[in-house]
């Protein structure tokens, strides 16, 4: 169900957006200056992409056929019309409150309660969406509902949100993450393009079967069998301590695998020391990023390409530069100077070095502010594009999934779960587990 989808993911992504706001109305609270330009560009975005496009298409379709088949619907659907309704209103007066309080006409603080009620609302609005409306448009919606609802949101000639529509709003979001401060986000980030298809019938990259891992008499993996394609992104989600970092370190070598077999590109590799597998291509950034503090960022980048030979490496860094631009210009600094997002970059960087075939990533947005989490996952989307093969280790489920081909979700050392990444974002139980939802 497309709609369904779409729907979801523009939550997601205003969800992400009030959480930033809420975070600068609290930066602004305890001190800090008001950042006019970063608002406005917030207040651009949902007056273009909410009021023009998302809510006219929930009205006018999915509400719509909503109330026909299920008038039970009709109270909840009301309030939520009104919400719609109120929009506008509630925007331009936030604008006018982002104007007084930029000439000293407002107090900081009034504005940024004005903010928080702003976004309260909004995820009320949201969750309300999400935890009622949505349930109950799967189970009451007949079959020609959908394909006219889906049909509507996939109309990529609709003026409100065919293609163009979407490359505007795509602009206007890249604005906010330029714009936002060093305390949610890095800026500059240039978004990927996803490739149009997953690469299902490529080849076999990695294949694993029955991985088995124990630390002392605990078993930590009973059995992993999963495989990767060449160029494929593969996410392995799922709660605290399901193994996923204990699964990627075994692959690398770093952790010993008591059964099983790990092949890659054709080879037999489970008996390889972790060197061996990391001239193999398999490269890992490592949770909790592990950049060495004390050391240059140039020669933690170095250090990821201690199995490369030396002529290629000053061309390699210069690559990463380029895409992580805020590296170069703190090259000569100890990585231990850098925010937590910028360390997750040298992190990804110095995996890079060590030319993959295939990258391993585990958890690269744990810890980070709600537009840096954002922002990770453009370059991931960016490596992505360009044909990196992927294995993605994420508890930020939703977001690993809405950009994995393909997914396995991992409890207590099992799989119990694996299909594309969008028939996972859509089964109940991940749903209920994993997504919040
Ligand atoms: N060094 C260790 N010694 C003993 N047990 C460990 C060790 N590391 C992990 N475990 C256990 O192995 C299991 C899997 O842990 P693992 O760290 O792989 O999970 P995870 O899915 O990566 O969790 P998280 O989301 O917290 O990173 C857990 O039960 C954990 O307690
Ligand atoms: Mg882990």
């Amino acid at each position: 169900m497309d709609a369904l989808r779409i729907i979801s993911e523009d939550h997601n992504n205003l969800w992400r957006l009030a959480t930033s706001v809420d975070q600068l109305a609290a930066d602004m609270e305890s001190g800090e200056p008001l950042d006019v330009g970063f608002f406005g560009s917030i207040f651009d975005y949902l007056e273009q992409f909410v009021e023009r496009s998302h809510h006219p298409k929930e009205d006018d379709f999915l509400f719509r056929l909503l109330r026909l088949r299920s008038p039970e619907s009709a109270a909840i659907l009301d309030a939520l019309q009104a919400d719609h309704r109120a929009g506008p209103d509630r925007l331009t007066i936030l604008r006018d409150s982002l104007a007084a309080a930029a000439n000293g006409q407002l107090a900081l603080t009034t504005l940024s309660q004005q903010l928080r009620t702003y976004t309260a609302g909004l995820k009320a609005h949201i969750l309300k969406e999400e935890k009622q409306v949505l349930p109950l448009a799967r189970t009451a919606l007949q079959k020609e509902d959908w394909d006219e609802i889906n049909h509507a949101f996939l109309d990529a000639n609709d003026p409100v949100f065919g293609a163009q529509a979407q490359a505007e709003f795509r602009a206007l979001y890249h604005r906010i993450v330029t714009l936002a401060p060093e305390s949610v986000g890095l800026g500059g980030h240039s978004a990927g393009n996803l490739p149009a298809t997953a690469p299902i019938e490529a080849e076999v990259l990695l294949r694993v079967q029955g991985m088995e891992s124990c630390y002392g008499r605990i078993k930590a993996l009973k059995g992993i069998s999963l495989t990767v394609r060449r160029g494929e992104t593969v996410a392995l989600v799922g709660a605290n301590g399901a193994g996923k970092t204990t699964f990627l370190r075994t692959l690398s070598g770093v952790q010993p695998m008591s059964a099983g077999a790990i092949h890659f590109d054709g080879e037999d590799i489970s008996k390889l020391r972790s060197d061996k597998r990391m001239r193999r291509g398999i490269c890992q950034s490592p949770e909790g990023r592990q950049v060495f503090g004390p050391l240059s960022i140039e020669d933690n980048l170095r250090l990821g390409a201690y199995t490369q030979p030396k002529h290629q490496v000053e061309g390699d860094m210069e690559k990463i530069f380029t895409m992580f631009p805020v590296l170069k210009e703190k090259r000569h600094l100890p990585a231990g100077t850098l925010s937590g997002g910028q360390q997750q970059m040298l992190a990804i960087g110095r995996a890079l070095m060590g030319r993959p075939r295939m990258l391993l990533l585990d958890e690269p947005s744990m810890g980070l502010a709600p537009l840096l989490v954002q922002e990770v996952f453009e370059v991931i989307k960016t490596l992505k594009s360009q044909g990196m093969t992927i294995l993605l280790v994420e508890q930020n489920a939703l977001a690993a999934l809405d950009i994995a081909d393909r997914g396995y979700v991992l409890e207590t050392g099992t799989v119990t779960l694996t299909g594309t990444g969008q028939e996972l974002i859509s089964n109940e139980q991940v749903r209920a587990a994993y997504l919040g939802m």
